[in-house]
């Protein structure tokens, strides 16, 4: 039995990452009195390592289509009521520098600690209490309250959210405890697994392995979904933003398929060789993509020589694999690596308004926890604002 009982709070939000500040500075920013607890013994962890440093914050694209969920329309309700210009909106009211890299998406100037900052100011003016670097050792419901034992002391409330993230990462103290506590209250949960995360390949690509450090502009295709970005070839398979993102959509045992020439028109080497017909293949591709690359895929299509030694059929064969060239991954690298978690909280179980569990009322989840996962390129913090925003105007 726990000791003390701390005065009844308003809210309890479990997890000081993005989700569960921006709720707990929303929620306090209302008059309600909030505890927000992590095992952590700081807030943010996730967000001063993310965007290499200096936090893409959010994507001005944000769009539900740039999600992963089994309703891939719960997530536009939250997105609509809290936009990317309403995040940035914040960022400059708190005078952070910022710039789009690429693609919408926004970076600071300076360091994530920066967003942290903002975060810990927008709950400071909020009045809400931090419990952090204390284990939870028990969740449990009665006569209308969450009980929360945090160490020796437990904490009562009507509202309880779930903001413990997801199961990525697990040395910054990344857990699935969220997953837990929501079966227990009989909410289900979409099988996870890690997203955004760099593929593994098997002893028959040991060839590509040695091409560790070569990146190149690609389009890579699992099915109909599509991304153009670059690719990056590691000592262990493949990794960059374009298979970072087609990690997400990507089932064991199938193939994903590299354009490794998406400028190049379907004929262009037969042109190339009506043109230049004493011109090396070799040199040729050598000029289109690093040499490196170049050499290993005419290696593995096993064409050499000179474009008009070469037959019309050879040529046009070679031009169709290397805009779709298939890889069959062994496997990812997994929760060690991933970026985000796909999957999680079931979202036919919440209200896409409020993140509110319709089973148990007084239950919320948000962020990561959820089952909605976006794109690389700041859409996973849009959510966490965005789910976040929402339980923080409904607790
Ligand atoms: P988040 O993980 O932020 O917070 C969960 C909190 O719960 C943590 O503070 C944790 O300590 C706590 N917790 C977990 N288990 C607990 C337990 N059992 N008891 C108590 N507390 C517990 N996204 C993006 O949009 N732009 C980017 O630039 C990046 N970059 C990036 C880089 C890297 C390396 C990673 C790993 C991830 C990113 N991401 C990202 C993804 C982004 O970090 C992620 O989607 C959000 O942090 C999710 O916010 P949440 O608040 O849901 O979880």
């Amino acid at each position: 039995m726990a000791g003390p009982v701390e005065q009844p709070w308003d809210a309890i939000i479990l997890g000081a990452g993005a989700a569960g500040m921006m709720c707990a500075a929303v929620a306090g920013q209302r008059g309600r009195r909030v505890l927000l607890a992590d095992h952590a013994d700081a807030p943010g962890k996730k967000i001063l390592i993310s965007g290499g440093g200096r936090c893409n914050f959010t994507n001005i694209h944000t769009a539900a289509d740039r999600y992963l969920s089994a309703n891939p329309h719960f997530a536009k309700s939250a997105l609509g009521r809290y936009s990317a210009q309403d995040f940035l909106a914040l960022v400059d009211r708190h005078g952070i520098a910022w710039h789009e890299k690429t693609l919408g998406q926004l970076f600071c100037d300076g360091s994530a600690k920066q967003i942290v900052a903002m975060l810990q100011a927008e709950c400071d003016k909020g009045g809400v209490a931090m419990a952090l670097g204390a284990g939870i050792t028990g969740v449990d419901h009665g006569e209308g309250l969450y009980r929360v034992t945090l160490g020796d002391r437990e904490h009562r409330a009507p509202a309880l959210v779930l903001a413990t993230g997801g199961p990525s990462i697990p040395k910054l103290g990344a857990t699935g405890f969220a997953y837990d506590v929501a079966r227990r209250f009989g909410l289900s949960v979409v099988q996870p697994r890690p997203a955004l995360v760099p593929f593994t390949l098997g002893p028959d690509d040991a060839l590509f392995q040695s091409l560790s450090g070569v990146s190149a502009d690609v389009v890579v295709r699992w099915g109909k979904t599509r991304f153009r970005e670059a690719a990056l070839f590691t000592h262990r398979g493949l990794s960059g933003p374009a298979m970072l993102q087609i990690s997400s959509y990507w089932q064991h045992r199938t193939p994903i398929q590299v354009d490794f020439l998406p400028d190049r028109a379907a004929d262009w080497l037969l042109e190339e060789k009506r043109v230049r017909p004493r011109a090396q293949l070799r040199k040729l591709l050598g000029q289109a993509l690093p040499e490196r690359l170049a050499d290993a895929l005419l290696e593995r299509a096993g064409v050499q020589g000179e474009l008009g030694a070469l037959s019309d059929k050879a040529l046009r064969q070679l031009g169709a694999r290397l805009a779709d060239w298939p890889f069959t991954p062994s496997g990812t690298e997994g929760y060690a690596k991933a970026e985000v978690t796909v999957g999680g909280i079931a979202t036919a179980g919440l209200s896409s308004r409020t993140m509110e569990a319709a089973k148990a009322p007084g239950l919320y989840a948000i962020g990561e926890a959820v089952d909605v996962t976006g794109w690389l390129g700041g859409y996973n913090f849009q959510w966490a604002w965005a789910s976040g925003w929402a339980a923080g105007q409904a607790i």
